[in-house]
């Protein structure tokens, strides 16, 4: 292949993009990734850190993906432009270029029209966060922000689930996403379905935001595809916290409860119909269709939300707590979950004068009633078989395989693996892998939490 080649003609749909042509260092990423670079090693050549690369790379493959309609990535800008060389470019050299049809003029960078995709515009986007609580303090999560960030800017992922236990922070990191990357949006809106409103009903609510043409339509079809149309025309990003209030309770994870099965339809089509934008939502459980859709569809991520880690230390801070050397004890205590963190340091401080070794002297993990009551909420939905599982799990001092488990319960085969499925995936059971065999536990908090509940 001729990498000048292909070099002068990504150099030239930038500039018709952009007005600019493609800077030092963008030119030598884009070389580096043709010719099967890394990002870490193009980052050592410039003595520059990966990340800084990533980012450039990135706005790189945002404006290659807006010019050649179609998402660039790393894994395949060396096969689109090759074809977009062999291709669509046979008029380069002449002041005009054509692309997918579409007349390109590099002198005239300013001609908007170059691609169906809306342009990202430095314009401030229409923001409506409806009753999104607001965030007064955040700590970390830089690597999930990045994960998400090139998931939504660079991959132009379409449907994107942040799975979490309550508390473990989930609407905080999808709402200082939005800090992030608002620039790249003409609508960002936030909902949440706390009150399970029907599809209808949501709908209905986003379908409002948008400048009416028309009547908003009652039926469900003509309202998504009206909605469609809007992710086409503009680009958006909806988060829908709460779709755990989707599911039902004493049934396996990621049941719809009836009257609210069209949701599926709705996520369906938003990760597989064509469109610009995201469809961001949170819940405790993953919606059943995204794990089937994940498996072929390149639009379609998952993103399990775990301990916020050591920069927890910061809320025990906030907390005015005392004996900073205990604090990752009690960080690992409760997962580094900061919602139970936030919990038990006030329990700390009420109880204990801010001491965390005090505390932790007793026999830890105390769990606070608010925290317990968190808990219920999760553990209502689970049905016998699950909540037999679990009440085995909280008896075992080591991780246990399925045939263990299935020794001891008087449980068919199907039931237990269908129980410890659905625990998984309501993320209430760790799971570890020892060669070929897998093993299954509960954390501190959990077992803790059902020794008090299901077996005094
Ligand atoms: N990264 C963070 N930095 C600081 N506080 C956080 C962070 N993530 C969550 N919290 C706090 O933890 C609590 C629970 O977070 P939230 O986002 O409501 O969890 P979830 O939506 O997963 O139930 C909130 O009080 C929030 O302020
Ligand atoms: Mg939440």
């Amino acid at each position: 292949m001729d990498v000048q080649a292909v070099l002068k003609l990504a150099d030239e749909l930038v500039f018709a993009k952009t007005g600019k042509h493609l800077e030092y260092l963008e030119e030598a990423i884009l070389r580096g990734t043709i010719q099967g670079q890394k990002y870490s090693q193009i980052a050592e050549d410039f003595h520059l850190s990966e990340g800084h690369i990533r980012d450039v790379a990135c706005e790189l493959w945002k404006i290659l993906s807006d010019v050649l309609e179609e998402n660039v990535s790393k894994a395949n800008v060396r096969y689109i432009l090759e074809r977009a060389k062999f291709y669509n470019f046979s008029t380069i050299g002449n002041d005009n270029l054509t692309i997918n049809n579409v007349n390109i003029c590099p002198q005239t960078p300013q001609s908007p029209q170059v691609t169906q995709q809306p342009q990202e515009t430095s314009t401030q986007p229409h923001i409506d966060l409806g009753d999104a609580p607001e965030i007064f303090r955040f700590y970390d999560r830089t690597s999930q922000l990045t994960t998400l960030e090139n998931w939504i800017i660079c991959d132009r992922t379409r449907l994107i689930a942040l799975l979490g236990i309550s508390g473990i922070g989930k609407t905080t990191l999808s709402l200082r996403l939005i800090e992030q990357i608002k620039t790249h949006f003409d609508y960002i809106i936030y909902r949440s379905l706390r009150f399970s409103p029907t599809l209808n009903a949501t709908l209905t609510n986003l379908l409002q935001i948008f400048p009416q043409q028309a009547d908003i339509p009652q039926n469900i079809e003509t309202q998504i595809s009206q909605l469609l149309n809007y992710l086409r025309q503009y680009r958006c990003l909806i988060i829908i916290d709460d779709v755990q209030m989707l599911f039902c309770s004493g049934q396996l994870a990621g049941q719809y409860k009836t009257g609210y099965e069209d949701y599926q339809l709705f996520f369906k089509l938003i990760a597989e119909v064509n469109h610009n934008s995201c469809l961001f939502i949170n819940s405790w459980e993953k919606p059943r269709e995204i794990a089937k859709l994940e498996v072929n569809n390149n639009y379609v991520r998952t993103l399990v939300l775990g301990s916020l880690g050591l920069a927890a230390k910061e809320i025990l801070k906030d907390r005015k707590l005392s004996d900073e050397e205990a604090w990752e004890t009690l960080i690992d205590t409760y997962q580094g979950n900061p919602l139970w963190l936030e919990l038990t340091a006030s329990t700390i401080q009420d109880l204990f004068g801010g001491s965390v070794s005090d505390f932790l002297q007793c026999d830890a993990p105390i769990l606070d009633e608010s925290l317990q009551a968190q808990l219920d909420q999760q553990f209502q939905r689970l049905t016998q078989q699950e909540l037999a599982v679990m009440i085995q799990l909280a008896k075992e001092s080591e991780p246990v395989a399925l045939p263990d488990i299935l020794k001891i319960l008087q449980l068919s085969v199907s039931n237990l693996v269908n129980a410890i499925r659905s625990l998984v995936i309501r993320l209430l059971v760790e799971v570890k892998e020892e060669g070929k065999t897998t093993f299954f536990s509960l954390n501190t908090v959990m077992k803790e939490y059902v020794k008090n509940r299901y077996m005094r």
